[in-house]
This record gives C-alpha cells, sequence and structure tokens, in this order.
C-alpha cells in the first residue's frame, strides 16, 4: 500500500466535492489501487463559511503556505481559481520545494504558468491541470497517454457549459440572451463574476490554449486567441438556423495552418448531422482530428463539483504512480512559438441574415454587392411571415466558402444600402 499525503486549498465548490468524494471512496479507492489518499490539511479564505463536510476532521491551516511547509506533504491540490495573485503564489511556492500540484485553474495555466512550468520540470515534480479543461472530460490524459503518438490535426469543442446552456434554453424555450442568462444564475451555472468570462468567450479560449498547446506543442500564448463570445446572438438568428436544420453553438477549434495557429472561439452554425449540434444544457463536448482517428468524439460535464473532482483524482492518481510523464506532455525547451494565423485569409461558408425594407430591387442590390466580390451564394431566403418586424423582412443568406476579408468588404458595402435596416448578423457555418 501506498500512502500519498494530499493539501487542499480552496474550499469552494469543487474543493469541498472533492474532500466529499474522498472521504466516501476513501476504502475503494484503497483496495482497488492501493493507495492511501490521505488529506494532510485544507484551508480557504474563510473558516466559518458554511460547508457539507465537517471541516474538524482535517487539520486547518489559516496561511496555505504552511501546508506547503509540512514536511509529509506530497500534493498540493490548488481550488482557488485566481488567475494571478495568491493561487501563483501557492502553487510557484510548492513547486520550489519539490512539491507536486493539481490545479483546475484554467485562466492561469493558459496566461501565467510558463515560469510554473519550468520550475516543475527543474524540479522534476508535476503541475497536472486535468480539471481545467472541460470538468469531467478526461481529455488532457487522453490527448497526452492514449494520443500522444498520434499526428493531431485539429481539435475543436464546445468548452463551456454555461453558454451552451444558454444557447440551448434559447432554442428550447424561445428566449432572449437577457432573459436566459438570468435563468443561468439563478441555478448558479455562472455568477456575475464569472458570466462576462463564459459569455464573451475567455473561460473556452483559456482551455483551447491549453489544448492547443498539449496537441500542437505551442507556447501557452493566450494572445493567439480570436475570440468571439455569445452576447450578440439573437432568437430570430436561432430560429432561422433551424429553418437550415441548423444550431447555434460556441465553437473552439485550433489547428496548424502554414506553420502557424489558428486558434479562433466563436458562434456558429452547426449543421444538426455533426455530433456538437447535439451537445446540449451544461455538457461539454470535443473533438479530435488525427493522422489515425478521423473524430474522436468526447461528451460530458463540463463543471460541477463532483465531475470536476473525478479529473482532479485521476491526477493524483497519476502522481502516485509516480508517472515520469511530462506536466505538459512536452519539455518546456520543445514548445514553438507560433505565429497567429490572420483570420481574414480562412475559407468558410457563412450565414448572412440581412434586415431590409420591403421594397423592390433589394434582393438584386444584394445579390450584385456579393457578386462583385465572387461571393457565390448557395441558398437565399426572404421570409416575409415574420409580421412582428411590420415592413421589414429578414432576408438570410447562406454563402459558399469565401475568406472572410472578402466576406467583411461585401456586408460593408451591403450594411451602407439604403434600404438596410440593421447590422447584419454574420455567423460562420461549421465544416
Ligand atoms: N464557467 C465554466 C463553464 C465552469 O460554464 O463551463 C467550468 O470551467
Amino acid at each position: 500500500m501506498k500512502k500519498i499525503n494530499i493539501g487542499i486549498i480552496g474550499l469552494g465548490n469543487v474543493g469541498s466535492a472533492l474532500i466529499n468524494y474522498i472521504e466516501e471512496n476513501h476504502n475503494y479507492f484503497l483496495k482497488k489501487s492501493l493507495i492511501n489518499f490521505n488529506i494532510i490539511g485544507i484551508s480557504a479564505k474563510n473558516k466559518r463559511k458554511k460547508r457539507n463536510f465537517d471541516i474538524n476532521k482535517y487539520r486547518w491551516f489559516d496561511n496555505p503556505i504552511n501546508i506547503i511547509k509540512s514536511d509529509d506533504c506530497d500534493v498540493i491540490v490548488e481550488l482557488i481559481g485566481d488567475e494571478k495573485g495568491i493561487s501563483y503564489d501557492i502553487i510557484k511556492n510548492s513547486l520550489e520545494q519539490k512539491i507536486n500540484v493539481v490545479t483546475g485553474n484554467k485562466a492561469l495555466i493558459a496566461k501565467n504558468s510558463e515560469d510554473l512550468f519550468k520550475i516543475a520540470e527543474k524540479n522534476n515534480v508535476l503541475l497536472l491541470f486535468e480539471a481545467a479543461v472541460a470538468g469531467g472530460i478526461p481529455i488532457i490524459n487522453t490527448l497526452k497517454n492514449n494520443l500522444y503518438l498520434n499526428n493531431i490535426k485539429k481539435i475543436s469543442g464546445i468548452l463551456n457549459g454555461t453558454t451552451n446552456y444558454i444557447l440551448t434554453e434559447m432554442e428550447k424555450n424561445n428566449l432572449s440572451f437577457k432573459e436566459v442568462l438570468k435563468i443561468a444564475k439563478i441555478k448558479g451555472y455562472t455568477s456575475d463574476i464569472e458570466a462576462d468570462l463564459d459569455i464573451d468567450g475567455l473561460d473556452s479560449a483559456h482551455k483551447l490554449t491549453i489544448l492547443s498547446t498539449i496537441c500542437f506543442a505551442s507556447t501557452l500564448n493566450f494572445e493567439n486567441n480570436e475570440i468571439s463570445g455569445i452576447s450578440n446572438i439573437k432568437i430570430e438568428d436561432i430560429n432561422y438556423a433551424n429553418k437550415l436544420n441548423s444550431k447555434i453553438k460556441l465553437i473552439s477549434e485550433s489547428f496548424i495552418i502554414d506553420n502557424k495557429i489558428y486558434s479562433v472561439t466563436s458562434p456558429k452554425l452547426i449543421n444538426n448531422n455533426f455530433s456538437f449540434a447535439n451537445v446540449d444544457g451544461v455538457l461539454n463536448a470535443i473533438n479530435i482530428e488525427t493522422d489515425c482517428l478521423k473524430n474522436l468524439f468526447l461528451e460530458g460535464e463540463g463543471a460541477g463539483g463532483k465531475a470536476t473532482s473525478c479529473s482532479v483524482m485521476a491526477d493524483l492518481f497519476e502522481i502516485a504512480l509516480e508517472s515520469k510523464k511530462l506536466s505538459l506532455g512536452h519539455q518546456f525547451n520543445n514548445l514553438n512559438n507560433f505565429e497567429k494565423f490572420d483570420i481574414s485569409n480562412i475559407e468558410s461558408s457563412y450565414y448572412l441574415r440581412i434586415m431590409a425594407k420591403d421594397i423592390p430591387g433589394v434582393l438584386s442590390e444584394i445579390t450584385s454587392s456579393l457578386t462583385d466580390l465572387n461571393i457565390s451564394i448557395e441558398k437565399i431566403l426572404q421570409i416575409p411571415e415574420d409580421s412582428k418586424y411590420n415592413s421589414a423582412v429578414p432576408i438570410i443568406i447562406v454563402t459558399h466558402k469565401i475568406k472572410k476579408g472578402y466576406l467583411n468588404k461585401a456586408v460593408d458595402k451591403i450594411e451602407n444600402l439604403d434600404f438596410v435596416l440593421e447590422k447584419i448578423s454574420i455567423l460562420p457555418i461549421h465544416q
């Protein structure tokens, strides 16, 4: 039997769930793995806060740094979640003392962890973060273990549960973005503090940065991301997407093109034939394309205490097994500082919704603006049944593949036409 001594810092939703999970399964873990997952100390900002486990069973540390100093600590689990600050200090301190670290802190790993990985490598300890990406989906270990020798072509995913919940509820209940956001806060999927990170796509981009590093050995460079969120998604677009047998989902994708990195998080139209279209509510999903596997699709709980604890446990297990694998799956010095691919050069089909006055000549002017820039139309729908728009008619256009740069020029031109009544909705179509 082997004992691994664990200090847990941060006792919010995930920290508390982790303690419950270890308490409930301690004997099961021991019998199955011959590992005694032993909590030697806990720490959080507020000792008095009501928690769903008995804190008196554990040694409490007012100052988290003192857990690190205890002689017998093998691993620190950091679940505070600050982008730098105290979370960074705790992790750095632990690694410097040659103590392994497990964290669920995606913003810190994506933006502020380069020095930390260097220290971990130098001191021959691990900094693991399975819980930082897609909650309970074992994506980091899948990439670092099973797919390690594959040549990964592309990774894409629905990496944020809150935004997926909002888009799903808008569609299912015909509600506006603002109405569903309110419900998501009440249900506790997001908070006033987290909401902007979720909605603006930043949380997804943090996770995509981490995935790109593991898949393509790119440096952890958050600046390589091109990000648009979901706050401008209108219920009208969700309904028209439906008419096109599609859903709107916030998709994060990364691949290497012309030796540059393309990392984009953006709402997209997804045809219902794609698995992503059927990922509903707070679920996350990831699709990996490699030289050997056309589409490996993983779907599951992307957040929540229990699911995320399961990922923390996987990392603790790896540490207990004294894995000799590298934290990032690559030597730090072998990471490549890829230049960012200019997304105006990427080709895609697009969905456009143009609100125009219902007068003669509208369609011909719009189509000739597109033709002038060599943009070919795959489908065009004029939907007069929406009487709520009075004299305005929505014109829905699906283009053939075109470079974004050309599309932007055509859109500018069309928006300047007198009969166009509002900003055109543009969404790329997933292929
Ligand atoms: N705010 C995140 C989400 C939590 O909604 O997916 C998990 O990272």
